[in-house]
């Protein structure tokens, strides 16, 4: 993560969905943020603030004329010392206090002190969600310049079905990533490619490799959260769609060169992690090869569309593609050469017993110009953010005017 700043003030009101906010906050203290709850009173009927003082591991406020200590005014203070504002879930009746400047609790007074970045993400029943007060009061709030999350949904804890649920934990810390992290990428348009393929020798055989996607879905997520407009073609994988990225699913060869060539010519960069098939059957069997002979001695392949080459030879100089190079020896030279063979500007190398399936890899990250670096074994994740890393600088120096 390339984080502007790690100081969470978590806004929690009396919903519900409360309970699903202790996850939330387990969330992003694994992920070593700071996280001051404020609750509304109604809230602490739902859950103890001993529940979030614990997770949080600090004392949680709730009334305006508590202190932490003598010489602080908290509802001020607090926001001095805050990155973003989270609210979640966000009641109805906060919502429109919120939107009427009523400060008559610890956290209504905070969010009317506090001048950066928030998040609002609204949780309760269907009717009380789309009646026209609660729907103006968000459009208000987002001209307000809040970020507000919808509501997924489903079946209501009221018991009843609709729109009003509060979100995954995980999509709410997703959100808040994506809102405290660098806008680095902002104006680049990245497509990533992640994934096996398949190539199908009939309708339930094919040839394929075990590459998980992993590693493409990770720079997809790490480029939007950094302020790319990411566009990833996958072959199948068991990931969910990253959010803020449109992701186009693909199983061949074919048709992932069919959509990469669609949108390659307006990318800024283009990386390509999949793990595509160099061949595939010559001929493919409409219905399912039958098991008649007790050998099965010939299936003719033939080579699949080379993309990256494809790509590159339509390249313009300003855009930057970067190629993945799974190779079982001769690691550097067997990249090197891939590179200078596919006119990439850059190529991230590793052995390919070592890259698949894992969520850890250790690669060497080799530019056309011979720099090199060799990074230690990390997540995936915090791995896509080094490739992120070593690429901007370049396609700065390529067309620094795109880059903010
Ligand atoms: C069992 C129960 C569940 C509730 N769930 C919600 C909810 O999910 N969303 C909501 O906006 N209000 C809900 N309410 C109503 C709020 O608790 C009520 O409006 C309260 O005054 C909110 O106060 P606060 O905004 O200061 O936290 C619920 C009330 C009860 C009794």
């Amino acid at each position: 993560m390339r984080l502007k700043g790690n100081r969470i003030t978590l806004g929690v009101t009396g919903g519900i969905s409360v309970y699903k906010i202790c996850e939330l906050v387990r969330l992003l203290k694994k992920n070593n943020f700071s996280v001051q709850v404020v609750m509304t009173q109604d809230a602490t009927k739902f859950v103890t603030p001993e529940t979030f003082r614990v997770l949080s591991q600090r004392e949680v406020l709730i009334d305006t004329f508590e202190y932490t200590s003598p010489e602080r005014v908290e509802h001020v203070t607090i926001p001095q010392e805050t990155d973003i504002l989270v609210i979640a879930p966000a009641t109805a009746n906060t919502i429109a206090k919120m939107v009427h400047g009523i400060a008559d609790n610890m956290l209504t007074c905070l969010w009317l002190a506090h001048k950066g970045p928030s998040l609002l993400v609204p949780a309760m029943n269907h009717n009380m969600f789309t009646h026209p007060a609660t729907q103006r009061n968000i459009s208000v709030l987002k001209e307000f310049g809040v970020h507000v999350m919808e509501p997924d949904e489903g079946a209501l804890a009221c018991g009843t079905e609709g729109k009003g649920r509060l979100p995954a934990p995980e999509s709410i810390y997703e959100e808040i990533v994506h809102l405290l992290s660098t806008k680095d990428f902002k104006g680049k348009k990245v497509l990533v490619t992640a994934g096996p393929t398949r190539e199908h020798l009939d309708p339930i055989r094919f040839i394929s490799n075990p590459s998980s996607g992993k590693m493409g879905y990770a720079i997809a997520k790490a480029a939007s959260r950094r302020g790319a407009q990411v566009f990833l073609i996958s072959g199948p994988t068991n990931l969910p769609d990253p959010p803020h990225t449109k992701t186009i699913h693909v199983t061949s060869a074919a048709e992932m060169y069919e959509e990469v060539m669609k949108i390659a010519k307006d990318m800024d960069v283009f990386i390509m992690s999949a793990a595509v098939a160099d061949y595939r059957p010559k001929t493919y069997q409409p219905s399912k090869i039958k098991k008649e002979t007790t050998t099965l001695t010939h299936i003719e392949l033939e080579r699949t569309p080379d993309i990256i080459h494809s790509v590159a030879q339509k390249k313009r100089k300003e855009q930057f593609i970067v190629g993945f190079a799974a190779e079982t020896d001769n690691v550097v030279k067997n990249a090197v050469d891939k590179m200078k063979k596919k006119n990439m500007d850059m190529i991230v190398a590793n052995t390919a017993t070592q890259a698949f399936q894992k969520d850890t890899n250790q690669v060497i990250i080799i530019h056309r110009s011979g720099e090199t670096r060799y990074l230690p074994e990390m997540p995936k994740e915090d791995l896509a953010d080094e490739i992120l890393d070593e690429l901007i600088q370049k396609v700065r120096q390529i067309s620094p005017s795109h880059t903010s």
